[in-house]
């Protein structure tokens, strides 16, 4: 027998049993005659006892244990001299009888504790070492917690969990394809899905009614802190629904994951137009843990002679609280961040709201007293605020107050990572116009209904038509997004003639899904939720990474295993491909 306990449950109720233990030497300590050894396992620490007087074979072959040995032993339970509040098992130790090494350890290239001395590289290279540690571990437990409370509360409300094939053909979500030869096609390849999208509403015309799949997507795209190209769906779709249904349903589920995963009790789910995030906070996933809401200050900064104020097409404003007594230092560091490439502004405008009444601004030289005092009237600003103004295009103004605010809701401490403030972001634009394909694309996927109301004007007015659509932001990440699908072949194939394919592309590409709308397609709706950022969200981190049992690396590289690598010859040639090396070129 391995053990008879594990490393965390012993406690005083349990002293002067026999138990037997096994686990990983964390660290020990030699103090005279006593040596001391921490017995790690996924369930916690246990301290065990050599005693060099009274068995000094033993004691002295516990001193030679290295880190991360893998060991088993025997002892008895005793109650510490030295106890430790802060451990589970802190009032106890085993007074160890007989000690059996089960595998040696190398020593690991960096401490395996809470608090580590290696690097990204060094862990991620050594993965299975790294979530040898608690805070790490802790993560993955939070994951799987997550997980079974969605199963639970989704079978709870008839959702039945469907898999849907890894290898098909691809579905355009936007991002590109990873793609997988086949040697039984010659020449022909599957794509993995970047989302279940064309198969679950298949589901819902074969009537499975309610359909959830916790499921992997692969999309090659560039990766950030919150994207890897594969990643997990918590993937829904609903039969006989409008969008209310769809809103309802998920609130219900996210509210029920804070209050069983965190006992955090959600307030309010407020909804929001996307038209109305753009202009008051400059993005379709606004943080609304903070106010620090747009002004439009056209009406107070132009014509006084300003001439980039003049020119502009919106002039734009926030309003920091308190934080009129920024130095000199802070404005200039500012105003360096908004000119970084990534923001792109030209400049920022500042006027410092002082506590005697007056007014200090960048601009001083086109805007009196009065005029700042206007500024700060139109802005709701008070004594001892800072007003930070820039200008230029709409949109392209609005993506560089919307980097501006998020940049000083962190300087000054509003996005408190255990605070949450969820949001739905509703009536999104059923298209998007791309400049360099000179054509309309999906906003969301091709599949996402246009209001009704507005199908007239697909073809008219196709840039002005809004979506059935709909995504779920908490604390300005889009944790999920979903729509009300198009169920009519007719309507479906308008949409693939507004985004540029022509029948027969349409037909080759999507005709199984066309088909099987003229076969009883029920009207269905559904939503995707991040599942890897969801797990970041409510373990306070910004990276889905630690989320993530083996994640891949900026470069989509997993240092671990060493993949991507190249492939021989024989299964190039197995596959049709040909050799890529250098001499071949
Ligand atoms: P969408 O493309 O919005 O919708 O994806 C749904 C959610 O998946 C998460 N997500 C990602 N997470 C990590 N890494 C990535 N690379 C990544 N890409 C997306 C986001 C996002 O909100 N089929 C539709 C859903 C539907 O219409 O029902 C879809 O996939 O949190």
């Amino acid at each position: 027998m391995h053990r008879t306990h594990n490393c965390g449950v012993l406690r005083a109720s349990n002293i002067g049993e026999n138990v037997t233990l096994s686990g990983w030497v964390q660290r020990s300590r030699d103090l005279g005659g006593m040596t001391f050894v921490d017995l790690r396992d996924r369930y916690g620490i246990t301290q065990l006892a050599f005693n060099m007087d009274t068995d000094a074979e033993l004691c002295t072959k516990a001193r030679k244990l290295g880190r991360e040995f893998v060991i088993k032993i025997q002892g008895e339970v005793i109650e510490r001299s030295s106890k430790n509040d802060g451990m589970a098992t802190g009032d106890i130790e085993i007074l160890v009888n007989a000690l059996e090494v089960l595998n040696e350890s190398k020593t690991p290239p960096f401490t395996i504790e809470d608090k580590t001395d290696g690097g990204d590289d060094l862990r991620m290279q050594y993965r299975y070492l790294d979530l040898r540690r608690k805070p790490v571990k802790n993560k993955l437990m939070l994951r799987h917690r997550l997980s079974i409370e969605t199963r639970k509360y989704l079978d709870s409300i008839e959702f039945v969990e469907v898999e849907t094939p890894y290898l098909i053909k691809s579905t355009p979500e936007g991002a590109r394809d990873f793609v997988v030869p086949s040697r039984m096609n010659p020449g022909q390849f599957y794509a993995l899905p970047q989302s279940p999208q064309t198969f679950k509403q298949l589901l819902m015309v074969s009537g499975f009614d309610r359909y959830y799949q916790i499921v992997k997507c692969f999309r090659d795209e560039d990766l950030r802190a919150d994207r890897q190209p594969e990643f997990t769906q918590i993937d829904c779709e609903m039969a006989f629904v409008e969008q209310e249904d769809i809103l309802n349903t998920f609130e219900g589920m996210v509210r029920h994951l804070f209050k069983v995963v965190l006992d955090h009790e959600i307030q309010d789910f407020p909804r929001m137009y996307y038209d109305d995030a753009m202009e008051k906070y400059g993005s379709d996933k606004p943080d609304i843990r903070f106010g620090m809401e747009f002004v439009n200050m056209n009406p107070v900064t132009q014509n006084k002679g300003f001439a980039i104020f003049d020119a502009a097409e919106l002039v734009v404003g926030i309003v920091a609280k308190g934080a009129a007594n920024y130095t000199r230092k802070q404005l200039d560091a500012l105003t360096d961040f908004v000119k970084r490439p990534q923001v792109g502004a030209k400049g920022m405008v500042y006027c410092k709201c002082n506590e005697d009444g007056s007014f200090k601004s960048s601009v001083d030289k086109f805007y009196s007293q009065e005029d700042l005092q206007a500024w700060a009237n139109h802005a709701d600003a008070e004594k001892g605020d800072l007003i930070l103004v820039l200008s230029g295009e709409t949109d392209k103004v609005r993506k560089q107050m919307n980097e501006l605010r998020l940049h000083m809701g962190d300087q000054l401490g509003l996005r408190d990572p255990k605070v949450f403030a969820p949001l739905w972001v509703l009536d999104f634009p059923l298209l998007e116009w791309d400049e360099e394909s000179e054509r309309y694309h999906a906003m969301h996927h091709p599949f996402t209904s246009p209001k009704p109301e507005q199908l007239g004007q697909l073809e008219t007015h196709p840039g002005e038509v809004k979506a059935n659509a709909y995504d779920m932001v908490i604390n300005g990440t889009e944790i999920g997004g979903g729509s009300i699908r198009i169920h009519d072949r007719g309507i479906q194939q308008r949409m693939f003639d507004l985004l540029g394919f022509t029948k027969e592309e349409a037909q080759a590409q999507f005709g199984f899904l066309m088909n099987a709308f003229e076969y009883g397609a029920p009207p269905h709706g559904g939503i995707a939720l991040g599942f890897d950022r969801l797990c970041s969200l409510f373990g306070g981190s910004d990276s889905i990474r630690d989320f993530i049992a083996f994640p891949k690396n900026n470069s989509g590289r997993d240092v671990m295993i060493d993949a991507p690598a190249p492939i021989d010859q024989t299964q190039l040639d197995e596959l049709f491909l040909a050799t890529t090396s250098k001499e071949e070129e």
